[in-house]
């Protein structure tokens, strides 16, 4: 007999039964593009609508999003709203870049992310989780509340600060998360001008306060890369951050300078905000799942009491990262996946229909719905991380669950934070337990990122 408890349903919009007006729609967008979806946008396996004049199709079923990412990613550029968005601020990184830059770009790029690099940081997260969760210490002793949205920022802010430069920033530490901060807030707001495809040279009211912030940044890290620079050629010791690994593949087959400061920016905007909120979201979550809290926490224990590497923590706490992956299927970080076909395309189903994906119009692969599709998961509403244990694992379809993306542009970030979601859950968990409260609301709307409107209040008490 299964004994389990009902498993938790987090907060999200009801899927709509009526279509909105084109007004709602505009008022929709800039408050939560996660309300805009209605019940066929979670029922069927592809839709086409028109938006804004713009045939949009929205893809779900498994062998169309294969087919637009991976087989025939050759025809899908990246779609221009995304693109009037970002490239003005990370111009050629890699999320941005397009065609033979991409190309090079990604190539130069793949031995800094291989696994083996990755584990190398174990030891530089654990650290940073470790300062980190001495800041809960004092509110623990009096089981008080905190906002465990902005503390996981703060977080993998300072992760990937360590990782990046090793706290090696030309102007000092200081106030550089403000200026990344400021710098994000400007970065996901979407302008009435991007929605009208206006050229990228009229200005965008909505980012006028972002641009200074973004000279300034630049600056900072110009200086940056220059100091790290002058170190590497006077043959002193480097340390070994995501900045060293840059540089040394700067020349004709790896990054020109400008590429790596767009790379650096990349990382910064792709790589912390992203990790934060799936990590404020598991524990959410999981304060809700009592049982599985304590299958957690007996792992934690054991895999720590072995004195087990960090470097091998994601391999041993399969339910801590279950956790984490049910929490991003729910949750999805990036919840939508946009392109544009640059040729007219088509594509036939299994029991024979043909769809038209013409040149130039929007193409949507959508985490957020096709997450909580109901041809494709079992209870998609509800927190169940046991979908994510190894025994059941193999049962989740490659295309159906796409946190990181998939194809030639899959996140190239994807271990870097799988490892460092599980590093930092385990330094919490071991040494907390967080509650939900009365005050404790949650609720996603749709920014740069998935995120809590008005963060999440848990209570933290010591273990
Ligand atoms: C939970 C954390 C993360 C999530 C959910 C996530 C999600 C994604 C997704 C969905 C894409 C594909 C976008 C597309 O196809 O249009 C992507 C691309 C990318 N991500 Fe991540 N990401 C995460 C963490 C990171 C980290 C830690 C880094 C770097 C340190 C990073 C760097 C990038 C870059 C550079 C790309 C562009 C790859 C390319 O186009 O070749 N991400 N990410």
């Amino acid at each position: 007999m299964d004994i389990r408890p009902e498993p938790f349903e987090p907060p999200a919009p009801i899927p709509r039964t009526i279509p909105p007006s084109r007004l709602e729609i505009i008022k929709v967008m800039f408050r939560n593009p996660l309300e805009l979806w209605g019940k066929p946008s979670y029922t069927l396996p592809w839709l086409q609508v028109k938006f804004f004049g713009q045939l949009t199709t929205i893809c779900h079923d498994p062998g169309l999003i294969k087919h637009v990412l991976v087989d025939n990613a050759a025809n899908y550029a990246m779609q221009p709203i995304r693109q009037l968005v970002l490239r003005p601020i990370l111009r050629d990184g890699l999320l941005t870049a397009e065609g033979d830059v991409w190309k090079r770009s990604r190539k130069a790029m793949a031995p800094v992310f291989t696994p083996r690099h990755a584990r190398g940081f174990a030891s530089q997260m654990l650290r940073k989780s470790e300062e980190f969760a001495e800041r809960y210490a004092e509110p623990a002793k009096h089981g008080a509340e905190v906002n465990i949205a902005t503390g996981m920022t703060e977080l993998t802010y300072e992760i990937l600060a360590e990782t990046l430069f090793s706290g090696n920033i030309a102007t000092g530490t200081d106030g550089f998360a403000d200026r990344v901060d400021s710098l994000l807030g400007n970065m996901g707001r979407i302008d009435p001008m991007d929605l009208l495809l206006a050229p990228a040279w009229i200005p965008r009211v909505t980012r006028f306060s972002g641009r200074k912030a973004l000279r300034a940044f630049r600056q900072i890290v110009s200086e940056t890369m220059d100091a790290r620079r002058a170190q590497m050629a006077s043959g002193g010791h480097v340390p070994d951050d995501f900045l060293t690994l840059l540089l040394k593949i700067e020349g004709p087959d790896g990054l020109t300078r400008d590429e790596i400061e767009d790379n650096i920016l990349t990382f910064i905007g792709a790589g912390h905000e992203t990790t934060a909120r799936a990590l404020a979201w598991t524990l959410y979550c999981v304060a809700e799942s009592p049982h599985f809290r304590v299958l957690m926490e007996e792992e934690i224990d054991r895999v720590l009491a072995d004195g087990a590497d960090p470097v091998d923590w994601l391999d041993l706490m399969p339910h801590v990262r279950a956790a984490f992956e049910e929490a991003l299927r729910l949750y999805p970080p990036a919840p939508s996946i946009n392109r544009a076909p640059v040729k007219d395309d088509t594509w036939t189903a299994e029991n024979g229909t043909v769809l038209h994906l013409p040149a130039g119009e929007s193409v949507l692969v959508m985490p957020w719905t096709l997450h909580r599709h109901e041809l494709y998961w079992d209870r998609p509403r509800h927190f169940i991380p046991e979908r994510f244990l190894p025994e059941n694992r193999d049962r989740i379809g490659r295309f159906q669950y796409l946190p990181f993306g998939a194809g030639p542009r899959v996140c190239i970030g994807a271990t870097f934070a799988l490892q460092e979601a599980v590093i930092a859950l385990a330094v919490l968990m071991k040494r907390y337990r967080f509650d939900v409260t009365e005050n404790t609301t949650a609720w996603p709307v749709q920014r740069l990122t998935t995120q809590p409107l008005n963060g999440i209040a848990l209570r933290v008490s010591a273990r």
